[in-house]
């Protein structure tokens, strides 16, 4: 007792009765924490002398086995369990040293927390329930906490389901409530214990997609999850076991520092900001007087780019010419020039190419598709020699027992044609994002060419007739009485 009692007030006089300075950065400070539980069988450690710090706008994941202590080390920082020994410093508040009330006031103000199971409370609407954090922590005047509350179910698009009770609405839908009610204090800091682990994955995917525009829009966010693919869309993931921080995984972050090789000699970069590409791979953008000094690259250009107003090859062509003869005149040897209307002829030969190897791959599934056709109309033929031979005995020609098996065999190819032209259009449609991507890092505008698709039923209906011929052929050859010796 004296010793907890010493503690804690050796704590206070350090932290100034449960306000902290802080010279850094850091949100989140967890300073060996310890965390004990006393039970019948002894003692058992759920936290081992833990160390965390978290930075404002971090969005962190906590992973790691069940019973690794991951829920105790969340509710260290919102302040629902307490530290046996440690530190626990949020923003300016020392949250150890303050007692219960104190903790729950400020855990109110300053902290919005998601639990797994929702936990709205049922005899209150959606709209209640959000505003009932404001209505205990007096944040907002009375007469603006509604609509204040409307404007967060909208930004949680559950503005719809205001006035229903939550037993009303889904999993999912309870979830999008259960965040818009932690924001309703406007926190800066957002705790969540698997706020997913209850959801089926597509609503997973769009609970974690609303974490992700908080954590754009300024809040840090602590998240407890088993989902491993959510993880890797976290800019931290922290993994815990038997009450310790053992991994940590980091996205480069602005303000990170980036040790790289150049010229062989280590170099020190600073992130100063992110570009997000899809597909074209790892970019950076440097600051170029520095790059310079680490390339012994002082006060040269290794490249110079000129705007010109006439854009066709000739023009520019002529300007490339002009200025690489001007640059030889004054003693500067040019490597080499480069041109958009060159550019974009190398380009253009890109999808030359492109476009080949795809007419290539059409011409040779076509001719693949009429074989089968083929042998599809010669079973087709043997599968009704009865019916042909009724045909033939009712009087039909040689004529229209060939006709009546080439057209069949155009009908299916018209509807393979159509098949395909359904089927092409939405894969073509992304393939033109994703190559204009790789290429361009730009999506293509796409054009569906109706010509081009006609040419294509022309071919189709040709390959189809062709394909037809011989099993209508073998068809109109036979007889009533070869018919008969079938059955
Ligand atoms: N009140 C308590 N009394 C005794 N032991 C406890 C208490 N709370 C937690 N523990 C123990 O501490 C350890 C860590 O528990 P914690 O709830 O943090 O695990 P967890 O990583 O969140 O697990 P899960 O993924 O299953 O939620 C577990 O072994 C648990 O049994
Ligand atoms: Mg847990």
């Amino acid at each position: 007792m004296f010793r907890r009692w010493f503690q804690r007030h050796r704590a206070k006089s350090e932290t100034n009765n449960g306000h902290y300075r802080h010279g850094n950065q850091t949100l989140i400070d967890l300073r060996r924490v310890v965390k004990t539980y006393e039970s019948a069988a002894g003692t058992f450690t759920a936290l081992t002398e833990v160390d965390l710090q978290v930075d404002p706008g971090e969005f962190v994941a906590v992973v790691g086995k069940s019973g690794s202590g991951k829920s105790t080390l969340i509710n260290m920082i919102a302040g629902i369990d307490r530290p046996t020994a440690g530190e626990v410093l949020v923003g300016d508040t020392a949250v150890h040293t303050l007692n219960e009330g104190q903790i729950a006031k400020w855990r109110g103000r300053h902290l919005g927390v998601v639990f797994q199971f929702f936990q709205l409370l049922p005899t209150l609407t959606v709209v209640e329930n959000i505003m009932l954090p404001m209505d205990f922590c007096h944040m907002y005047p009375s007469d603006e906490r509604e609509e204040r509350a409307m404007h967060l179910l909208e930004q949680v698009e559950m503005a719809d389901h205001a006035h229903k009770l939550p037993t009303a609405i889904s999993g999912g839908q309870q979830q999008r409530v259960a965040i818009a009610r932690a924001l309703a204090n406007d926190p800066p800091v957002l705790l969540a214990d698997e706020p997913t682990g209850n959801l089926d994955s597509q609503t997973a995917d769009s609970v974690f997609q609303l974490f992700e525009n908080l954590v754009e829009h300024g809040k840090t966010i602590l998240m407890v999850t088993h989902d491993q693919d959510l993880t890797k869309r976290v800019t931290r993931a922290i993994t815990v076991a038997d009450g310790q921080i053992v991994d940590e995984q980091r996205r480069d972050a602005v303000g990170d520092e980036l040790l790289l090789e150049l010229d062989k000699r280590e170099t020190k970069w600073q992130v100063v900001g992110l570009v997000r590409t899809t597909m074209s791979g790892p970019r950076m953008y440097v600051n170029y007087p520095y790059f310079a000094r680490v390339i012994h690259n002082v006060g040269q250009a290794s490249s110079v780019q000129i705007v010109t107003e006439r854009h066709d090859f000739a023009a520019t062509a002529e300007v490339a010419k002009a200025l690489e003869t001007h640059f030889e005149q004054i003693g500067l040897k040019v490597s080499a020039i480069e041109t958009i209307a060159g550019e974009r002829e190398r380009i253009e030969t890109v999808f030359n190419i492109i476009v080949g190897f795809l007419s290539i791959m059409a011409i040779l599934l076509a001719v693949v598709g009429g074989l089968g056709l083929m042998g599809t109309m010669s079973i087709n033929v043997l599968e009704r020699i009865r019916e042909i031979g009724v045909i033939r005995a009712i009087g039909a020609s040689d004529g229209a027992v060939q006709q009546i098996v080439i057209v069949e065999g155009v009908l299916i190819g018209c509807l393979s044609w159509l098949v395909g032209v359904l089927i092409a259009l939405p894969v073509s449609m992304l393939l033109s994002n994703v190559v204009g991507e790789l290429i361009l890092q730009d999506a293509l505008t796409y054009t569906f060419s109706v010509s081009g698709a006609l040419l294509w039923l022309g071919i189709v209906v040709l390959l189809a007739t062709l394909a037809s011929f011989l099993p209508a052929r073998s068809a109109s050859r036979l007889t009533v009485r070869e018919v008969l010796a079938y059955e």
